[in-house]
């Protein structure tokens, strides 16, 4: 079977009614993104923090996964599919993907602040202050903060190099290291960027750019690549 990897973005969900994180000036109550989502803004005002991760898993149970998602799950009758996301949703797993790699986390999940090896499934929305590990440390986000550490982006990038098609779906491409990852890809394999945005990224070759919605562009993209067979 063929190995498709696909590294997705904020615009993947964004169908579904996540709001993106640039597309409306990057901001949540007055507050730059990176103020909120740091291990700073955690030392400083952790109540702020778990509000702003609060609201977006509230949201997070109240959404469905759209057309660009089931389309994606769907490749997977014929070809070994491997999706990379940097989103925090789970709307990939819902829509029936099986391989899902989460670069900055999951909002679904808490872990401990002593241990981080504590993770923890969350089925409510809201973590609150003196939610606790078994530990008795104070749970956070299981969430990848501006300045910390990528866990999986290793594995990520021993994953784009073996693919056999790459595409890009909904993202802006400047947050690093997630970004970098197309730079691991072999050069001669047929490469896709879906993003009404998308801009011609240089030094990359076969990369055909599809400036549209992936709810538009994805079922198409993928009839066709089933079609090829
Ligand atoms: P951005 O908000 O930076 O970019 C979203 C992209 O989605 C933009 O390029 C939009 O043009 C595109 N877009 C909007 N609607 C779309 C649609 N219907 N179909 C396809 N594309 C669409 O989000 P990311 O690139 O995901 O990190 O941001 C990367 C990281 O920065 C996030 O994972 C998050 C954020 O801060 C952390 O929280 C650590």
């Amino acid at each position: 079977m063929k190995r498709i990897v696909i590294l997705s973005g904020a615009g993947m969900s964004a169908e579904s009614g996540i709001s993106t994180f640039r597309d409306s000036n990057g901001l949540w109550q007055n507050h730059r993104i990176e103020e909120v989502a740091s291990p700073e803004a955690w030392q400083k005002n952790p109540a702020m923090v778990l509000e702003f991760y609060n609201q977006r898993r509230k949201q997070l149970f109240e959404v469905e996964p759209n057309e660009g998602h089931k389309a994606l799950a769907k490749l997977e009758s014929a070809y070994h599919v491997q999706i990379i996301t940097q989103n925090v949703d789970d709307l990939h797993e819902r829509a029936g993907s099986t391989q899902v790699i989460h670069l900055h986390g999951e909002l679904k999940k808490a872990r401990s602040t002593v241990d981080p090896n504590l993770i923890y499934t969350l089925n409510h929305w809201e973590l609150k202050l003196g939610d606790t590990c078994e530990k008795g440390s104070q749970l956070r986000p299981h969430i990848v903060w501006f300045g910390e550490a990528v866990p999986f982006m290793d594995k990520a990038v021993s994953i784009a190099k073996t693919a056999d098609i790459f595409m890009v779906v909904g993202t802006s491409m400047v947050v690093y290291p997630a970004a970098g990852l197309i730079h691991y890809v072999p050069r001669n394999i047929p490469k896709y960027y879906i993003d009404p945005k998308a801009f011609h990224v240089h030094g990359i070759e076969n990369m055909q750019v599809i400036q549209q919605k992936a709810g538009n562009a994805l079922p198409k993209l993928v009839n066709d690549l089933l079609k090829d067979l």
